[in-house]
């Protein structure tokens, strides 16, 4: 059982392409999803007229899952693969997909952080909460899996009335009374065909809407440990839930409902993290979580995505369209220790969530797995020396704590369960990376004494070990400390560019706190409660997951400062004040312990929110930007009409429509696929004026790898009006064979203002699996 536990949230990350791919080819009759394109019937609310002709048998037979007539055009509802077929023919049908199941990009641990742990240049929190709005007025909206909203953290003391734009409505079911929602919990509707109840039994919907919107609730902690005061990043905003996600994951068809009523029921920023493996489908309007965020972004609606955790191998980030914001996470300066103590009382630093009881006193015996094994013919030592099941023999270990290295990459919670199952008192795992403490807070067992050390550390365990004729040890119960260096880091799990899709647009875009982080849960699962104690009403885990509402609270904290600025412009502002090192000088790693991280794992870098609200230029991208891409992309005139709500009028695809023109698309950050040498690529990109002076000179900057020519025309842009727009174009050229991709930063600044951007030269195309 808690192996099976363990499975299934470590693979909560996303849906496995085995399974998609599968499925797609099915010719079992299922749900399938037809989606018809952005235009609507020209009376809000009611069926296009060749939707309901298409749906019309499905009515009857009582098949229609979801229907969507808000935001966009098409339903969901049961039948056979030759009807789906025969529907993608018809004109108004943009595709056909079959309905999937996604997971929820959770996975490891969270802990909230407050704001200011990850400034790069503190400013009091007092001073941040008193800035003009902190969020009021804007409404977040959350794709997930419901609201707990008896917590805390939604209370309403001291929010205003609720804003008269809001469409939206509290469903009432028997477990969650339109009284549930107030001021701050302003919405909650469900989508799935299974679990009809807008309340949370998973705790992920609700973590995720405290941390983006949560009221300050002081003298929280998961057990006692992250403590401190639990609050949303933008604790005036207002929070919609739309459940899509059920315990087991969501239905594409449900979140696709969801973001359809959202925009119906104008939400501001939409937060969602969920996510499909990178390599699904390089069809967009297949992809309709890209299908819905398009549309949503139509509508004025900022969509924020996670990233995923599939990282840290190249090319795995997921939900990498240009019009939404897609998050990696990174680490904060809370770290999660759990001390072994040797008999001489030497001290070692390790990391891990467990409540053990053992005594502080080294009074443990202590063995190695090679002293432990088992004795049989084919159990090599480097098969023990790794506590590998199998190789332990329990008549050794019992009573024992174990120490075991990490050399051969198997699933540690197996290895750990194993040596729970021979007796072993506890065990000293061996994790470099901080790769499995960051997941640690999962596994099942919360009481049996582990912890998470460096192979360095491991091997002076093992020496002192063989020194000693009765070596003893302790392992002591997890405790918090603040100012862990270095942070941020981006999280082991947090998933990289290039992107799968094109390697002519650099994701992620951003990196936000997503380890360790605290926040609301539901009380209705067990799952991280501790044996003998009440369930706990705040937990503590990791994932791009947490990282994503860290985002959206960020885009509604602009938003109600800037109420003018478009996603896109909000996005700019978040991207290009962003900072690449650490409070203390040092730059971002890849993860603890490696090397410095590049575009590809954070993006533009670490949110800033000391400088969001001033970027003094923003890059703007329009949906006409958009089309254009879909253009380059590789679709035609025709398909982008079906799709987009209306198109700028005489509108047409560019007569060399190429991938290679989708570097040129006004973004806040620069990618060009298949660089060579000795041939000059450019870009253009156009700036607009948001400082505070209507009059700025801002002078270029360029970081850029030896051998990398990068020239920008021109390199002074001299500003004279509030909202002027001046472009430049840049240059990138070498006559040098660089073996690896190419990064580097273009920064403005007029001594007031720093714009930064990233820029990602790929040696190839696009990735291919
Ligand atoms: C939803 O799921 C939870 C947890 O499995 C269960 O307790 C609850 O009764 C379900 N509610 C509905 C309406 O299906
Ligand atoms: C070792 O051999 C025994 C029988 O001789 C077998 O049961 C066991 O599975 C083997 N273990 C491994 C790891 O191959
Ligand atoms: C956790 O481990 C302890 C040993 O430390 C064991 O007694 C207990 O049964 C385990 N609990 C679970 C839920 O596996
Ligand atoms: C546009 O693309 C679609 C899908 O690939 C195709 O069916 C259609 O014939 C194309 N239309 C034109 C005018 O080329």
């Amino acid at each position: 059982m808690a192996r099976l536990s363990i499975f299934v949230v470590l693979l909560l990350v996303f849906i496995s392409l085995a399974n998609a791919a599968s499925e797609d080819q099915s010719e079992e009759p299922g749900v399938y999803i037809v989606y018809m394109g952005g235009k609507g019937s020209s009376t809000p609310g009611t069926l296009r007229d060749d939707q309901a002709q298409i749906m019309n048998s499905f009515l009857k037979r009582d098949a229609v899952v979801q229907v969507y007539k808000h935001g966009f055009t098409g339903f969901a509802a049961h039948m056979s693969k030759d009807e789906a077929d025969l529907i993608a023919q018809e004109p108004g049908v943009v595709s056909v997909s079959r309905d999937k199941m996604i997971k929820l990009s959770t996975t490891r641990s969270w802990s909230f952080l407050k704001l200011q742990h990850y400034l790069d240049n503190p400013i009091p929190e007092t001073e941040f909460h008193r800035s003009k709005v902190h969020g009021a007025e804007t409404i977040i909206g959350l794709v997930d899996s419901g609201i707990w909203p008896e917590s805390r953290s939604f209370n309403d003391k001291g929010m205003g009335p609720i804003p008269k734009r809001w469409k939206g409505t509290c469903q009432e079911t028997e477990d969650f009374r339109a009284s549930s929602c107030n001021r701050k919990l302003i919405g909650a509707r469900y989508f799935m065909s299974i679990n009809k109840t807008s309340r949370d039994f998973a705790g992920h919907g609700s973590h995720t809407s405290s941390t983006a919107a949560g009221a300050p609730v002081p003298g929280v902690s998961y057990y006692g440990l992250a403590g401190g005061t639990a609050v949303g990043g933008s604790p005036k905003s207002r929070i919609a839930m739309y459940k899509a996600c059920y315990l087991g994951g969501c239905d594409e068809s449900a979140i696709l409902a969801a973001m359809d009523t959202a925009i119906h029921d104008g939400v501001d920023i939409l937060s969602l993290s969920i996510g499909k493996p990178a390599f699904i489908t390089t069809d967009i309007s297949k992809d309709l979580l890209a299908v819905g965020a398009f549309h949503a972004v139509e509508h004025g609606i900022m969509v924020v995505f996670a990233g995923g955790n599939s990282g840290p191998q190249l090319s795995s980030v997921s939900n990498y369209v240009p019009w939404m914001t897609t998050v990696a996470a990174s680490t904060i300066d809370r770290h999660i220790y759990a001390n072994v103590v040797l008999g001489t009382n030497q001290v070692i630093k390790g990391g891990g969530f467990q409540f053990s009881s053992l005594s502080a006193s080294p009074i443990y015996p202590l063995i190695d797995g090679v002293s432990a094994k088992i004795r049989s013919h084919n159990i090599t030592d480097r098969l023990a020396r790794n506590c590998q099941p199998g190789s332990i023999d329990s008549s050794k270990v019992k009573g024992h704590i174990i120490l075991c290295f990490n050399e051969i990459g198997d699933d540690p919670f197996d290895r750990i369960e194993d040596m729970i199952n021979k007796g072993a008192l506890g065990a000293i795992m061996v994790d470099d990376d901080f790769k499995i403490q960051s997941i640690d807070l999962l596994y099942e067992n919360k009481t049996f004494p582990r912890t998470f050390i460096s192979s360095k550390d491991g091997n002076a365990v093992l020496s002192y070990i063989k020194s000693n004729r009765n070596p003893t040890a302790t392992i002591g119960r997890s405790a918090t400390s603040i100012g862990f260096k270095p942070a941020p880091a981006v999280a082991y799990f947090s998933s990289r560019g290039p992107s799968f899709f094109t390697h002519n647009l650099l994701k992620p875009d951003i990196t936000a706190p997503g380890v360790n982080i605290i926040a609301a849960w539901t009380r209705a699962s067990t799952e991280f409660g501790i044996p003998g104690q009440a369930p706990p009403d705040y937990v503590v885990v990791s994932g791009t997951s947490m990282a994503t509402p860290h985002i959206a609270a960020v885009a509604a904290l602009i938003k109600s400062q800037h109420p003018t600025w478009d996603h896109s412009a909000i996005r700019s502002a978040i991207m290009t004040t962003a900072v690449q090192t650490c409070s203390d000088g040092s730059p971002i790693l890849k993860f603890p312990g490696s090397q410095v991280a590049t575009p590809y794992d954070f993006g533009a870098g670490h949110v800033n929110i000391g400088q969001v609200m001033d970027p003094g230029l923003v890059y703007e991208t329009s949906m006409t930007d958009y089309y254009f891409f879909l253009c380059n992309y590789g679709y035609n005139l025709s398909t982008i009409k079906l799709i987009a709500k209306t198109i700028p009028e005489g509108f047409s695809c560019p007569k060399n429509a190429n991938t290679a023109l989708i570097s040129n698309m006004n973004y806040p950050s620069i990618a060009i696929a298949n660089f060579k040498k000795n041939t000059e690529r450019k870009v253009t990109r156009t700036v607009k004026n948001v400082g505070d002076e209507d009059e700025a000179v801002y002078e270029v900057t360029v970081d850029a790898p030896e051998h990398l020519n990068v020239q920008v025309i021109p390199e002074t842009l001299h500003f004279t009006q509030e909202y002027q727009k001046l472009s430049y174009d840049v240059k990138f050229s070498t006559k040098y064979s660089f073996d690896s991709d190419i990064f580097g930063w273009i920064t403005w600044s007029n001594g007031k203002y720093r714009v930064r951007s990233p820029f990602a030269l790929s040696l190839t195309e696009r990735s291919i699996r």
